[in-house]
């Protein structure tokens, strides 16, 4: 198979940030996706439905001239959420999803939620509404290995959470290990996992075995090998518990490649290529589709894309190695594998 239309692919997770980073980042994703969750950890967090309208209004703005882009909007969950702001947001249309942050787990996730019982009453009242609730899934107990930090937080935060909270629609965002799959699979209706491409095709080696490479370091971390292929083959199943979210998440290479480098990698540029390699090698280029365009409207209760996209294959795939921002430069992720498959424009 040499090309390959499907419908036009939508982003369940993605890191836009603001300002100059914005206007840099944003024709990334606006050139291969229709759609995307757009994550609301900014400094200050867009918390309320208010500060959600102003964020889309900018990202709007921001977009090139003729895109067509829409941006889902998510609202940053807070011990002091007020249920009534965020229901009538979500009524609305405006908001599609609530994003839970345990304090501390990543980037600016500071105003995150500590004590549980202080958003039960928010959480109650998503059930009722239906609006998905997207799950950082990490505990931040700093005696729990990082390599352990989604299991153990399945176990004793998500699992308690869902028991405690019926009907509560959860997405389990960048699922990184068996655990978090097998979760996912066995959830239900009402539980979705995201994967992101970059988690399909590194492992811990590719972080820190023959030297450091901070562009390979995101949260969740990247796992072992056999999570990896675990994570290859829900995406690749075709399961309709299992969508794309890429975490695409800028950061300016100072702040990536230093003593103490921020979490996050840059994949909107390339990340439709390297699934399609992935999926490819995987024999499963005929679930791509569902993987990209079909599974995350499906959960989310919207309709799939009308538009089309052809992915074409030929020689490797030429792509900057960097993007320019206001704020410095950003490196694009490196499968470190050739890319054949190219988005057709
Ligand atoms: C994200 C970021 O930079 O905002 N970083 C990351 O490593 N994924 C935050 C997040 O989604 O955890
Ligand atoms: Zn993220």
């Amino acid at each position: 198979m040499t090309n390959l239309t499907i419908r036009r692919p939508d982003d369940w997770h993605l890191h836009l940030r603001d300002g100059a980073m914005l206007r840099a980042v944003l024709p990334e994703t606006a050139r291969h996706f229709g759609r995307a969750i757009i994550m609301p950890n900014l400094v200050p967090p867009v918390v309320t439905g208010a500060e959600a309208l102003a964020y889309r209004e900018r990202i709007l703005a921001a977009l090139p001239e003729g895109a067509a882009f829409e941006p889902l909007m998510t609202l940053y969950l807070t011990e002091t959420t007020d249920p009534e702001d965020m229901a009538r947001a979500a009524a609305s249309g405006l908001v599609k999803a609530v994003k839970l942050y345990p304090a501390g787990a990543t980037t600016n996730s500071d105003s995150g939620v500590r004590d549980f019982d202080k958003v039960r009453g928010v959480l109650e009242r998503m059930a009722e509404i239906g609006l998905p609730l997207c799950v950082h899934g990490e505990v931040v107990d700093p005696s729990v290995d990082i390599f352990d930090r989604e299991a153990v937080f399945i176990e004793t935060v998500l699992d308690p959470l869902r028991r405690a909270t019926p009907g509560l629609r959860v997405v389990m965002e960048h699922v990184t290990t068996a655990e978090g799959v097998a979760y996912a699979r066995a959830g239900g209706p009402d539980l979705a996992a995201t994967i992101t491409a970059h988690h399909l095709v590194i492992n811990r080696n590719h972080i820190l075995a023959g030297g450091i490479r901070p562009h390979y370091y995101c949260l969740p971390i990247a796992k072992r090998e056999t999570h990896r292929l675990a994570l290859v083959e829900a995406a690749t199943s075709g399961d309709a518990a299992f969508f794309l979210g890429t975490d695409s998440a800028p950061h300016p290479d100072p702040a990536k490649e230093q003593a103490c480098g921020c979490a996050g990698c840059f994949t909107a540029t390339n990340a439709l290529s390297v699934l399609a390699e992935v999926f490819e090698t995987a024999g499963a280029l005929d679930r791509l589709e569902a993987f990209v365009s079909l599974n995350g409207p499906a959960f989310y209760r919207l309709p799939p894309s009308e538009a089309r996209i052809t992915l074409s294959k030929g020689a490797p795939v030429a792509y900057p190695d960097k993007i320019a921002s206001g704020a410095g430069p950003v490196t694009v992720f490196d499968a470190g594998f050739p890319l054949h498959w190219q988005v057709e424009t």
